[in-house]
């Protein structure tokens, strides 16, 4: 009989939280409202991955791409982060999450940079859960960065070597990617990391997205069988659902 992931909770999940705009314009309110209401459901989103034995959260905040959003949009979702920076690290540092902003930081003011390095510093002994902002992210964007990083160092480019240079070096890959808002795309996320992740799309809009979503998104990981490129065969009774484990 196949072997499932049946007991295994995910180690690593990672979020694209799209829907923040459809559920705003439902309700006949601007978009950022949708976006604040993001916010909260990524605040209780962090807790239940906590409660749930989650290590690691990564979620999608802003791509690359998000500049070509309308100007108001872009500030409203500047302001939000500093505004969420501001509210929400003091209780992360005493929840025990270690918080990472993962990104292209250099077109960002230097005001805002401060800020992210600031609540890094603050979270920085957290061993709870590491929760990952991607932030002005892009999947290609990590690749290329890493690539020019081991050029400049006159390194040889091996998978191994640009798995150390990428932005997200620190974690391992994610076991379980989460898409809400009902679309079935990647969109430049950890176009890398998810070489071998499980995938739910969710059609919940994310600020609808509760825990009894995230219940369902972590049964259906456990349903799946995760093989890395071997057959069920194969498959010793120990590997499955291990996190750590490369692409075979
Ligand atoms: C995609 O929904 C969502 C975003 C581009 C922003 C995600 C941000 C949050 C959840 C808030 C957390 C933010 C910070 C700053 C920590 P969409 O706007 O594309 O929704 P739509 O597809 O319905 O238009």
């Amino acid at each position: 009989m196949a072997k499932t992931n049946s007991t295994v909770v995910p180690h690593h999940v990672a979020i694209v939280m799209d829907g923040n705009g459809r559920w705003a314009t439902r309700r006949f309110l601007p978009r950022i409202a949708g976006h604040k209401q993001g916010v909260s459901a990524l605040n209780r989103c962090v807790q239940a991955c906590m409660e749930r034995g989650i290590g690691v959260l990564t979620v999608f905040a802003f791509s690359s791409e998000n500049w070509n959003r309308p100007p108001e949009e872009v500030s409203g979702l500047m302001e939000l982060l500093g505004l969420s920076l501001a509210r929400e690290v003091p209780s992360l540092k005493a929840n025990g999450v270690q918080l990472h902003f993962v990104g292209d930081r250099q077109r960002l003011s230097d005001k805002f940079r401060a800020g992210l390095t600031q609540a890094e510093q603050a979270t920085e002994g957290n061993q709870r859960l590491v929760l990952n902002v991607c932030f002005n992210y892009g999947g290609r964007w990590d690749i290329a960065q890493a690539a020019r990083k081991l050029a400049a160092e006159g390194q040889e480019i091996t998978e191994m070597a640009l798995d150390r240079a990428l932005a997200l070096a620190h974690v391992p890959d994610p076991d379980l990617v989460i898409r809400t808002g009902g679309e079935l795309r990647i969109s430049n996320f950890l176009l890398w990391q998810a070489a071998y992740s499980e995938f739910h799309f969710s059609d919940k809009l994310w600020p609808d997205f509760d825990d009894a979503a995230l219940d369902e998104a972590i049964a259906v990981y456990r349903s799946r069988e995760r093989r890395f490129g071997q057959t069920s065969a194969q498959l010793a009774p120990e590997s499955a659902g291990d996190s750590t484990m490369k692409a075979a």
